[in-house]
């Protein structure tokens, strides 16, 4: 089994790559794609870039020309429930991009025309093994919706929309077109954030504070799932 691994920046990245033998990289439409073993699973690293066009093609481009069995989105996200504190991780249940609307055409919020749905489904399995990972860390997690779109969200009014809408425990701006991009291929994908901010006023002074911390911490998850993953396939 080859497991694909997208984060947005390098700080998401850098800690799997630094533990990956056998390493090959190559350069495909700007993006570099690491390939080797961590934790004696076949693992590609990329880290695509900010926002859901350079995820897209991140993920595309892992499922056609690296033929991955699934897509794992790590990475850091701005909190939306309650009960989240820094540090904490949320992972998907399912996704929305929460910036798609062709509501003035009768559509709900966040429809996917073609796909003709909102929300993208996670792998349950993917799901169950990161649970049992940050459980195992006594990381506090929940299970959710978490939403993406092309804004960074420090705002009330975002922040109601994303909860009021779609339901959303955390923001970030990859994992939904992760999602989309997989269920057009048939691919499992699952997305796994820890928190860096609340999504809120202070979220511009929080997210550069404590993006290295949280981003720290997805990586732990992150390493011990490849271990499981490899586990799982013996
Ligand atoms: N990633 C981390 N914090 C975020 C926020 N507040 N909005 C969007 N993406 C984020």
């Amino acid at each position: 089994m080859r497991i694909g691994i997208i984060g947005a920046m390098a700080s998401e990245v850098d800690g799997l790559k630094a533990v990956m033998s056998d390493m090959r990289a190559e350069k495909i439409s700007s993006v570099e794609f690491c390939c080797g073993l961590i934790n004696g699973c076949e693992t590609v690293v990329a880290e695509a870039g900010i926002g859901k066009v350079n995820a897209a093609v991140t993920a595309q481009t892992m499922i056609l020309k690296y033929g991955v069995d699934c897509v794992i989105n790590s990475g850091v996200a701005g909190g939306l429930d309650e009960s989240l504190n820094i540090g904490d991780v949320v992972i998907a249940s399912r996704t929305a991009e929460h910036d798609m609307d062709t509501t003035p055409c009768g559509d709900e919020a966040g429809y996917i025309t073609g796909l003709n749905r909102v929300y993208m489904d996670c792998d349950e399995k993917l799901v169950r093994l990161l649970c049992e990972c940050t459980r195992e860390m006594g990381i506090h997690t929940e299970v959710g919706t978490i939403v993406s779109g092309d804004q960074f969200i420090c705002r009330d009014d975002q922040r109601e929309k994303l909860i009021g809408v779609f339901g959303g425990k955390a923001a970030e701006m990859e994992g939904a077109a992760i999602g989309h991009v997989c269920a057009m291929n048939g691919v499992k994908f699952a997305v796994i954030r820890a928190i860096s901010d609340g999504a809120n006023s202070d979220s511009t002074m929080t997210f550069p504070e404590f993006c290295k911390m949280a981003s720290e911490n997805s990586i732990e998850i992150m390493k011990r799932m490849l271990t499981k993953l490899a586990d799982t396939e013996e």
